[in-house]
């Protein structure tokens, strides 16, 4: 008899979800806050809008929205959830884990729950576990989701970081399959590179100690990020015998048009073959991926036997990616 708790068996993502705040911030809006302007922000990033979370809501609040709507997508009911893993690094709250709140606001019960630290690489960090977990039979399906408020760890006066990130969350739910859907996974991270993306705050002694804010060494970020991007795509395609002219879909982090832009020209993958939500949504860091997945699933560009090339770089160092057969 297997030890494990179910039959070890592939996973297939079977349904997607997102859900943004309600309200949209400009870069209009942001030049009468900080000195910058739409045109500025625009050419330098991409970036026309963000989403920003309403002050009563918590991220497992927008990655309870998300759930519910990758759930009905895959026909799972909530209380039916196994393992539930959410990739954030703005949790609700020390602890417990955005998962474990999550899973009581769905009215799941008993699954195993846990958050993944991996800045923005969160999601594809989160979804070869998910992935893992299922393939040996240690969870029979798994929600996993990538949501963030990053509004409350920016500052709102330095303008070098407060244009490039927004709120959100997207999520997906992994059923066993007899094809794999999820074809590889390959993660990584350097923490010498701690320093160059970073929330330094701790809480010490019921006070926060250091800045609480995003701080970053933008062009470092961007060399390192397209180099890291453009390898773990090929190492992905090198492990599964296949080429750029493969993938039907890149879907990259989302923090920067111009660094999507050059991952794919290292690539040589087209920028009609790109996924990009980057315009509308800014840099939702772990939530970004899922939600430009949706994005693409739910207007009808990604399609069964499509394969997808899921990539991810965050503050750590870290960065992922996984190779997806929809
Ligand atoms: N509005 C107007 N001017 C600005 C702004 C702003 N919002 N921010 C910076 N500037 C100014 C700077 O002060 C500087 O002024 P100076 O020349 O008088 O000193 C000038 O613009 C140029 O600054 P640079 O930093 O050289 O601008 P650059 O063209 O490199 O763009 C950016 C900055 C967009 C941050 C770029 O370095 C970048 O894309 N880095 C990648 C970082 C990124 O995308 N991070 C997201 C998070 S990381 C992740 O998700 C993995």
């Amino acid at each position: 008899m297997h030890p494990a708790r179910f039959a070890p068996m592939p996973s297939r993502i079977t349904g997607t979800g997102r859900y943004l705040p309600a309200r949209v911030v400009t870069n209009n809006e942001l030049a009468e806050r900080v000195a910058t302007s739409d045109e500025w922000i625009r050419t330098r990033t991409g970036i026309h809008q963000r989403h920003i979370a309403a002050n009563d809501e918590e991220t497992s609040d927008l990655a309870l929205h998300a759930s519910r709507a990758a759930l009905a997508a895959a026909a799972l009911a909530p209380a039916d959830v196994d393992l539930i893993i959410v990739a954030t690094t703005t949790p609700d709250v020390v602890f417990p884990s955005t998962a474990c709140i999550l899973q009581a606001k769905l009215g799941a019960h008993g699954g195993p729950a846990f958050d993944v630290q991996a800045v923005c690489s969160g999601f594809v960090y989160a979804l070869a576990i998910a992935d893992s977990m299922v393939s040996a039979g240690l969870a029979r399906n798994a929600l996993v989701v990538g949501a963030e408020i990053y509004s409350r760890i920016l500052d709102w006066k330095d303008r070098s970081t407060c244009v490039l990130f927004g709120d959100g969350a997207g999520a997906v739910v992994l059923l066993p399959s007899d094809a794999p859907g999820i074809l590889s996974a390959h993660l990584h991270a350097d923490g010498h590179y701690k320093d160059i993306l970073c929330v330094p705050g701790q809480i010490k002694r019921g006070a926060v100690s250091g800045a609480p804010f995003v701080h970053m060494d933008g062009h470092a970020v961007f060399k390192f990020a397209v180099k890291v991007l453009a390898e773990v795509a090929s190492e992905a395609l090198a492990a599964n015998g296949k080429t750029t002219a493969d993938v039907d879909w890149l879907i990259p982090h989302q923090a920067n048009i111009r660094i999507m832009d050059a991952t794919a020209k290292k690539l040589g993958i087209a920028p009609a073959r790109v996924i990009s939500t980057v315009d509308v949504h800014a840099n939702t860091s772990a939530a970004s991926i899922p939600l430009a997945l949706d994005v693409a699933v739910r207007d009808g560009r990604v399609r069964v036997g499509d394969h997808l090339m899921l990539v991810g770089v965050g503050g750590g160092f870290t960065w992922g990616s996984v190779f997806v057969r929809w």
